[in-house]
C-alpha cells in the first residue's frame, strides 16, 4: 500500500486529487486547517473506498504548522509516495494597495509552504529512489495578472528547477497548470465568474486524471485540455506586450 499526502484536500481540485488516489488504492494524509471538514471527507473516503485516512490540521501560512507537515513526510516509518501541493487561493487585491499582507500571505502559504514540503519530500523520496510530487500551479502563472500570476509563475519555475535536481533519481516532479475550475476559489477571493465563458470551465476530476496520467508519463509541466494548451502556447510565444495587454483585459472583466 502507498501513500499520498494532499494538502487542501477537503475542497475542489485537492478534494478531487483526495477521491481519485484513494481510487486508485492509496492511503492519504489530508492537511487543511478546517478540522470539522477534514473528519468529514475522512469519513466519506473511508466509507467509499477500502483505504486509511490521516487528518493533519495545519495552516500552511504558518511556518511551524508547515514544518510539523514536513516532518510528517519525512517519516521513514510511515513513508509518503505522493505529494499533492494543492493548498492555495485566489489574490483579488490591487498591488499597490495600502495593506500588502493578502500578497504576503499568499506567498507564505504558495510559495513558502511549497517549498518546505517539496524539499522535505524530495529529500525523502530520492533516498527511497521512488515517489511523485506534484506543484498545483495555474494557468495564471503563464500571464501577467498580479501577485497571484507571479505566485504561480514561481510554482512552475521552481517545480523545473526540482525536477531537474531530481532528474534519474526516480522521483518525478509535475507542476499541474490549470485553467478555469468551479470550485471554492472564486468564492472565497471575490472574483466575479458571470463573464468567463462556459467552455473555459474545466471539471475537476476529469482535470486530476489527466494530471496523473501526465504523472506517471514523467511530465514535468502539465496542462490539462487541448484548449488551455493551445492557449498557454499562444501566451509562450507571443510577445509580452500581448500579453500584458489581454491580461489586462482579463483583470478588469473579473470585477
Ligand atoms: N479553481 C481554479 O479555477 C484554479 C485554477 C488554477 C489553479 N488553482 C489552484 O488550485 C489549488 C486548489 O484550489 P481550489 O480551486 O481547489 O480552491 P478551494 O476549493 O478554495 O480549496 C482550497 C483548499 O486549500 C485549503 N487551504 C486554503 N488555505 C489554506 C491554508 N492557509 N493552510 C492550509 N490549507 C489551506 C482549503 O481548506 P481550509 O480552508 O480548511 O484550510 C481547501 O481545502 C490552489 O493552489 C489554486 O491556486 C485553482
Amino acid at each position: 500500500m502507498t501513500t499520498a499526502l494532499v494538502t487542501g484536500g477537503t475542497s475542489g481540485i485537492g478534494a478531487a486529487f483526495a477521491r481519485a488516489l484513494a481510487e486508485r488504492g492509496h492511503d492519504l494524509v489530508l492537511v487543511a486547517r478546517d478540522p470539522d471538514r477534514l473528519a468529514q471527507m475522512a469519513t466519506e473516503l473511508t466509507d467509499s473506498y477500502d483505504i486509511e485516512v490521516e487528518v493533519v490540521s495545519a495552516d500552511l501560512s504558518d511556518r511551524d504548522d508547515t514544518l510539523r507537515v514536513a516532518s510528517r513526510l519525512e517519516s521513514t516509518e510511515q513513508p509518503i509516495d505522493i505529494l499533492v501541493n494543492n493548498a492555495g487561493f485566489g489574490v483579488h487585491t490591487k498591488l499597490t494597495a495600502d495593506d500588502t499582507a493578502p500578497h504576503e500571505y499568499a506567498i507564505d502559504v504558495m510559495i513558502r509552504a511549497v517549498l518546505i514540503l517539496a524539499a522535505a519530500a524530495g529529500r525523502t523520496m530520492r533516498s527511497r529512489g521512488r515517489g511523485a510530487i506534484v506543484n498545483v500551479s495555474s494557468t495564471a502563472g503563464f500571464i501577467t495578472m498580479g501577485s497571484y500570476s507571479a505566485v504561480k509563475a514561481w510554482v512552475t519555475s521552481y517545480t523545473e528547477g526540482l525536477a531537474n535536481e531530481l532528474c534519474n533519481t526516480g522521483v518525478q516532479v509535475t507542476a499541474l497548470c490549470p485553467g478555469w475550475v468551479r470550485t471554492e476559489f472564486h468564492q472565497r477571493a471575490e472574483i466575479g465568474t458571470s463573464k468567463i465563458p462556459d467552455w473555459m470551465w474545466l471539471d475537476a476530476d476529469r482535470l486530476v486524471a489527466d494530471c496523473l496520467d501526465d504523472v506517471e508519463r514523467h511530465r514535468v509541466i502539465s496542462i490539462p485540455s487541448k484548449r488551455y494548451q493551445a492557449l498557454m502556447l499562444a501566451a509562450r510565444h507571443l510577445p509580452r506586450r500581448a500579453v500584458r495587454f489581454a491580461s489586462r483585459k482579463l483583470s478588469s472583466s473579473r470585477h
